[in-house]
């Protein structure tokens, strides 16, 4: 070894690589230890040359015991005190608890998993969370739910992470769209889903039962003897989703859902709330998608874009394709083009995806006084309030207030930051206006925002202090 103390860095594991990529930094491990398969088997007996040798040519699979062994002896030849050694072993393990598929042997079972985002950006943390999670529960099956406002990237992530999985799950992957916020679609009733699920296991009974229940017992009964990986995408709620679940068995099931499953979390699920990006991975994701040519991470035009999409994936991935797509304009003119606000969820669109869809699909599966209520939070000044500002802008007693706030938070419309104090997305809050503008007798409209003039542009600035009814 050098005398460089960077040279003396142990080589070490990436969260989510490949499984032939975390078999090469093993043998660079054991090339920085300086030691041959001879030296590694005479220090630690279970490390046959053989094995070893047939792990570094990535013909067996990585198990824990292995790696654990392999590593430690590196470790330890090079003189790592046990602490440093136990750290490195944690993030070893990490990586073996996140290790993708895509390069190691095909399961032998079907896969109708989506392909990744190409380009994936940030969720590590997340990743290696819900990677742990699923580790650790002793449940059978394990099911998690990952909940959030629409767009945030709650099937990304769960596509991602079954592709991760996946390995462990050898008998297959399955994926389907429960469809509850596909726009002119219907939610896919739980037998269609059974049908659909037993089909992808080529596993359709010759008489198709009449009775919903009657396909619920033959996926449980399939079920009972495979290790699955199934994902239910864009579930409506936990009655669309509880026919579907396993009864026994060693298989995970992956929900998305733009409500929080309360129900489903009541019967031993694991839920999980997704929130926007970080900056610096909303950052990352606009600079990927608009071009690292065009623009720089770090530039505060950068900044002022994403800060107006909110950290939303979908709304900095659709505001960077826009940039992607129009080679003459600069960021600078996109960042006024969203800070111009009557044009800003109109901007955030293309071909088939946009926000203000994204939105109108949550809003319009809203009831009667969840949607008033969500119109008359549009007109909350700053889309930051607590409860008693709400009561006073519905005009309604502050428990029924509650009550209809509470259901808007498990719809994620809307955000409870504290002990009845809540906030709405930006994008979410002028989307709630621009419903209460259309929809809200303007006598009805209650406090019209003061300083909406800088937020919004001056035409939707007409103020008018009123006092709610
Ligand atoms: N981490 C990420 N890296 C790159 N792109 C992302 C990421 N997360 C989300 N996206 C992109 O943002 C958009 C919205 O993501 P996604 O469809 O996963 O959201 P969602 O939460 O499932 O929305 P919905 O509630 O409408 O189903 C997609 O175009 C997706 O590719
Ligand atoms: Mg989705």
């Amino acid at each position: 070894m050098g005398a460089d103390p960077a040279e003396r860095q142990p080589p070490r594991p990436v969260l989510g690589t490949p499984a032939r990529k975390l078999t090469r930094t093993l043998r660079d491990l054991r090339r920085w230890a300086r030691l041959t398969l001879h030296d590694l088997h005479g220090l630690d007996r279970t490390l046959p040359r053989s094995t070893v040798s047939a792990v570094e040519r990535g013909e067996r699979r990585l198990t824990w015991q292995f790696v654990s062994s392999f590593v430690t002896v590196c470790l330890r030849a090079n003189g790592l005190p046990p602490a440093a050694v136990r750290q490195e072993l944690s993030r070893w393990r990490e990586a073996l608890d996140t290790v993708r598929s895509d390069d190691a042997p095909p399961p032998h079972g079907t896969s109708t998993t989506p392909r990744d985002t190409a380009d994936f950006t940030g969720r590590e943390e997340e990743v290696r969370h819900l990677a742990q999670r699923v580790a650790a529960s002793d449940a059978a099956p394990v099911v998690l739910a990952v909940d959030g406002m629409g767009g945030v990237g709650k099937t990304a992530l769960v596509i991602r992470l079954a592709h991760i999985l996946g390995e462990r799950y050898p008998d297959g992957q399955l994926f389907i769209d429960l469809q509850a916020h596909a726009t002119g679609r219907r939610p896919v009733k739980p037998a269609e889903a059974l049908h659909r699920l037993l089909t992808m296991l080529d596993a359709t009974p010759a008489e198709r039962p009449r009775r919903p229940e009657a396909w619920a017992e033959v996926w449980r009964a399939e079920l009972r003897h495979r290790r699955l990986l199934v994902v239910l995408d864009d579930a409506a709620g936990s009655d669309q989703v509880e026919p579907l679940l396993p009864g026994r068995s060693d298989s995970l099931v992956l929900i998305t859902s733009r409500k929080r499953l309360a129900g489903l979390h009541a019967s031993g699920a694991t839920a999980y709330r997704l929130d926007v990006l970080p900056h610096d991975a909303a950052a990352a994701l606009f600079v990927r998608v608009a071009g690292a040519d065009r623009v720089d991470a770090r530039s505060p035009e950068v900044d002022r874009v994403i800060r107006r999409c909110g950290m939303l994936p979908l709304a900095v991935r659709l505001s960077a394709s826009r940039l992607a797509l129009r080679p003459t304009w600069t960021v600078t003119d996109l960042a006024e083009e969203l800070e111009r606000a009557e044009h800003r969820l109109d901007a955030l669109r293309a071909e088939n995806l946009s926000v203000r869809a994204a939105f109108d699909q949550s809003y319009r599966v809203l009831s009667t006084d969840e949607a008033r209520m969500f119109r008359q939070l549009g007109l909350h000044p700053t889309g930051e309030f607590g409860l008693g500002e709400a009561a006073a802008l519905a005009g309604a007693d502050a428990s029924h207030v509650e009550a209809v706030l509470d259901r808007l938070v498990a719809h994620n419309l809307v955000h409870e930051v504290g002990r009845r104090r809540y906030r709405l997305h930006d994008l979410v809050h002028e989307y709630a206006h621009d419903c209460a503008e259309a929809e809200e007798p303007r006598t009805e409209r209650g406090l019209v925002p003061l300083d909406f003039g800088s937020r919004r542009g001056t035409a939707a600035a007409e103020p008018q202090v009123g006092v709610p009814k």
